[in-house]
């Protein structure tokens, strides 16, 4: 395939940047005009920050997997679509090409709607880092119901929140997961979350572990039985449906400053047109690539840059089921090596991990196939930055340090792969399409440097095509949260800072979201996870440095009768946030305390708990206006 939006030179990016703010119409129906539409669009943008209304390509039709698979068949049909790495290196990888992907794709869709799955409903997947898992997200769009991934280390609550928001009636699951040396069991995780439901119809099971499970009559049935049948059926396509461009795609739910998580909503032409453009320019893929994306499908990155991106583009995308230590911390580095990877996109938490196993992982392994890295999640450090361009790039890779977020769809804001200059911890400039600005807590534009630098909250001014459109059931929350802070702007909850070369650097949230390992987590979620607990009477959670996850959690905790043994109570507070949420969200450190810091009309002072965190005692700022300023020292006192 060639892509001739594809981005050559400096002067390109210049040129189409400038194109697409001066003319945004034209500039993305000339990409756009570029795929498989089963009509054109009557309007390419209808927009406005308001309401808000995001309409991308209004009036087509067209149907995302015919993008990712359909139109590859002739051409690239026997070229490997998903290169699958399972957990045990002793176990055979699976290779599945674009022919032998659309055969499943479509015959999976055939079992989807064998057990009554219509347009427009939800289902619920909830599977390990297997092919299944693409095929069940793919399948779902072929047949044009939404999906909602929900990552494997979520837990049964988690889940049971996310089916009733969504109102699912299908789930997709496996038996269990094999991550590293851990069997999941993910069957036993939904038969807990569907504990008193009456709205799940199906939950389809694949095999996976063969971990002993029950099986509910008339609700659950095995993946390859209903495959079986399609297969005896002779059913080896089936058509798309013809979707809206602004018909859903999928629901992926993702934390934000109040206590529940929101379904973030993606439709189907803009996420398409996006994301491709994206992964063909960021990481400057050349055809017949091979594209390693290490994140989980459960996350945004997973879907735009495992699956929907690469596969639209006609790439190969390795998918890997298990994680980077395990059996040995060498394991990225055996797959780069075993696959010839060329691209590797990874998020800087893994970097800093593997780092600190120092160099012997890396002896030995073939990394010359290797063209560019990417990082995506959180700040990259200067130090893992140095790490990864040396040991990993040898000097010769270009990095791109991708900005974006599962509301954005795509990246943002990055340096192109060769062709835009990167800057180490810089995300640098902004793809074309995007207009970002810098605001004030009163919404004004920064206009003058500190510094050297233009420092500010970092806000969007005009849409591009994979902009959320909505949060599910509840539009008014997606106004609220995202376009509401300042008129006629999205805000990202990101602060960041600008060079006078124009170059961005995202320095972190400045919402109450904490960024752990580059999951996104509420302080609210984890806070109302702990209160859940016995004897909790109030906590305040925030973030604070840490060396591998980049924040870690810390928990100051109200608790009314600790045992003479405060780890145990710290134990069960902790397995509590695991059952509540997921294991991701376990605080690192809890301090008991007597008082937390309010001010007199009972609003917690984060900022102080924020700098005692960091381990700050002296600098705390003001704090007369606190109801009881002695707590304070009494905090200071326990710090851990
Ligand atoms: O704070 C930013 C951080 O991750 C947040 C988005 O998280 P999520 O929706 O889970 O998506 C993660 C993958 C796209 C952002 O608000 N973030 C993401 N990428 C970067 C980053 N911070 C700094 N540099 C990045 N490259």
């Amino acid at each position: 395939m060639v892509y001739p939006y594809q981005i050559q030179s400096l002067s390109d990016y210049k040129k189409a940047y400038q194109q697409s703010v001066e003319d945004p119409e034209n500039f993305w129906a000339s990409v756009a005009n570029h795929f498989t539409w089963h009509k054109k669009w009557d309007k390419v943008l209808d927009w406005n920050f308001t309401d808000p209304k995001i309409e991308w390509f209004q009036g087509a039709t067209l149907n995302i997997t015919e993008n990712c698979l359909d139109r590859h068949l002739e051409k690239n049909g026997n070229s490997p679509a998903i290169i699958w790495e399972p957990n045990d290196p002793n176990e055979k990888p699976r290779i599945l090409t674009y022919s032998k992907l659309h055969e499943k794709v479509c015959q999976f869709a055939q079992v989807l709607l064998n057990n009554g799955v219509k347009k427009g409903d939800r289902v619920c997947i909830y599977m390990g880092m297997i092919p299944e898992l693409a095929i069940a997200v793919l399948g779902c769009a072929r047949i044009g119901a939404i999906h909602s991934v929900i990552f494997g280390g979520f837990s049964a609550q988690s889940i049971a929140d996310r089916v009733e928001d969504a109102q699912s009636e299908f789930i997709i699951t496996c038996d269990g997961a094999y991550r590293g040396a851990k069997d999941i069991p993910l069957k036993n995780v939904i038969d807990d979350a569907l504990i008193g439901n009456k709205t799940v119809k199906k939950v389809i099971v694949y095999t996976r572990t063969r971990t002993p499970i029950s099986m509910l009559k008339g609700r659950d049935i095995w993946w390859e039985d209903e495959m079986r049948h399609v297969e005896e059926m002779g059913i080896h396509t089936i058509p798309a449906v013809e979707m809206n461009a602004n018909d859903p795609l999928f629901i992926l739910y993702t934390s934000g400053s109040t206590g529940k998580p929101k379904g973030v909503v993606h439709a189907c032409a803009g996420y398409m047109v996006y994301t491709n453009y994206t992964f063909v320019n960021v990481f400057n893929y050349q055809p017949a690539q091979i594209h390693f994306c290490t994140a989980d499908i459960g996350w945004i990155t997973g879907h735009s840059y495992i699956v929907y991106g690469p596969l639209s583009a006609g790439a190969s995308s390795v998918m890997f089921e298990g994680v980077p230590t395990w059996p040995n911390a060498g394991r990225f580095w055996d797959i780069v090596d075993k696959y010839q990877v060329n691209i590797l996109y990874t998020a800087p938490t893994a970097i800093r991990s593997l780092m600190g196993y120092g160099l012997w992982p890396l002896q030995g392994k073939n990394l010359s196939s290797l063209k560019v890295l990417g990082t995506v999640g959180e700040p990259i450090n200067e130090e893992a930055w140095n790490w990864y361009n040396e040991q990993v790039g040898k000097n010769k890779c270009p990095i791109v340090d991708t900005w974006w977020q599962t509301e954005t769809g795509g990246c943002l804001i990055s340096n192109i792969a060769g062709i835009t200059p990167s800057k180490p911890g810089w995300a640098t400039l902004p793809l074309p399409g995007v207009q970002p600005v810098l605001v004030d807590d009163k919404g004004n534009e920064i206009i003058e440097m500190e510094e050297g630098v233009y420092k500010g909250n970092l806000c969007i001014k005009f849409p591009w095509p994979s902009l959320l459109t909505t949060t599910y059931g509840d539009h008014e929350r997606c106004r609220t949260n995202y376009f509401a802070t300042y008129p006629n702007l999205y805000f990202t909850g990101d602060g960041a800072l600008k060079d006078e070369q124009g170059f961005y650097r995202i320095t972190g949230r400045v919402d109450d979201v904490l960024n752990v390992s580059g999951h996104r987590i509420g302080t609210a979620e984890v806070e109302n996870a702990i209160n859940m607990h016995a004897g909790v009477i109030e906590s305040a959670v925030v973030g604070y440095p840490h060396d591998v996850k980049g924040q870690g959690i810390y928990a100051f905790i109200i608790h009314n009768n600790t045992e003479s043994d405060e780890s145990l109570t710290r134990k069960d507070i902790i397995q509590t946030v695991s059952r509540v949420i997921g294991p991701i969200a376990k605080p690192d450190k809890i301090q008991f305390v007597n008082g937390l810091p309010k001010t007199r009309s009972g609003k917690i002072m984060r900022r102080i708990l924020r700098k005692i965190a960091e381990g700050e005692t002296e600098n705390l700022g003001d704090i007369t206006t606190l109801l009881d300023p002695g707590v304070v020292e009494e905090i200071k006192k326990g710090y851990i």
